[in-house]
C-alpha cells in the first residue's frame, strides 16, 4: 500500500486543485471515490455494533467505527452516511454528521467515537443471524471530508461518494444496561 501513495497523492492533489475554490464538481467526487475503491485502500478497519433490548423493538444500533487514513496528509471527516450488510443484502443504514469533525492522522487510524440510530433494515431478529459471519460489506459509503486540515480545522472540502468495502471485521455487543 505505501508504494500507492504517491500514485493517489498526485491524483488527490489535482483533484484539490481542480475542486478548490468551488466545491468539488460530481465528476471530481465519483472520481476519488473510484479512486480509492480501486486501489482496494479500505478507510473503514473496524465495526464495533452495540445491540440493546430496546434494539429488539426499535431495530436501532449504535456503532463505533475505526477508520484509517491512507494518505500522508490529515483527513477530517464531517459526515458519513452508510450501508452495510452481507451478499449485497443491506442489513444497516445510517447518516451522521459529527458535532466535531474526527480527525484522522497522515497513515493513522482514529474511532468515530458511538454513532447512535443505525437502522437495521431487516429488522433486529432477522440482523441476529448475521451476527456470527463477523463481519460486513459496506454497499456504500458516502462521506464528506475535509483534506489537509491542521488539528481538524481549515482543509479543503471533498465529497467522496460510493465507496465499497468488502469483508469489514465485525464486533458485537450485547449491552443489557441500557434502558
Ligand atoms: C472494538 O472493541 C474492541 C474490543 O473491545 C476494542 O479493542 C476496539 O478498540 C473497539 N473498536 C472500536 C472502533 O470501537
Ligand atoms: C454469500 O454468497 C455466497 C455465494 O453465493 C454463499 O456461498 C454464502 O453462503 C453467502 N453468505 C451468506 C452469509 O449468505
Ligand atoms: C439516510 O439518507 C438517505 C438519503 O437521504 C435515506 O434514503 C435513508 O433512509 C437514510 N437512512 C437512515 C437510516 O435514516
Ligand atoms: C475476511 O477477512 C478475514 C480476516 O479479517 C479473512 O480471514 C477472511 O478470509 C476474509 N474473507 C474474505 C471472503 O475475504
Amino acid at each position: 500500500m505505501p508504494r500507492l501513495t504517491p500514485l493517489l497523492f498526485g491524483l488527490l492533489v489535482s483533484i484539490l486543485v481542480s475542486a478548490a475554490p468551488p466545491p468539488a464538481s460530481l465528476s471530481s467526487r465519483d472520481l476519488l471515490g473510484e479512486i480509492i475503491d480501486a486501489l482496494g485502500i479500505g478507510l473503514v478497519t473496524q465495526i464495533n455494533t452495540t445491540i440493546t433490548l430496546d434494539s429488539l423493538v426499535t431495530n436501532l444500533v449504535s456503532v463505533n467505527v475505526e477508520v484509517q487514513n491512507p494518505l500522508p496528509f490529515e483527513l477530517t471527516l464531517d459526515t458519513v452516511s452508510s450501508t452495510a450488510g452481507i451478499n449485497n443484502t443491506v442489513f444497516a443504514s445510517f447518516n451522521h454528521t459529527f458535532s466535531t469533525g474526527i480527525v484522522v492522522p497522515p497513515f493513522g487510524k482514529a474511532q468515530t467515537g458511538v454513532i447512535d440510530n443505525v437502522l437495521l433494515t431487516q429488522g433486529a431478529v432477522a440482523t441476529l443471524a448475521i451476527i456470527p459471519l463477523g463481519f460486513l460489506d459496506l454497499l456504500e459509503v458516502d462521506t464528506n471530508v475535509r483534506a489537509l486540515t491542521i488539528d481538524g480545522l481549515l482543509g479543503v472540502p471533498l465529497s467522496i461518494t460510493g465507496l465499497h468495502q468488502k469483508n469489514v471485521s465485525t464486533l458485537y455487543f450485547l449491552d443489557l444496561t441500557a434502558s
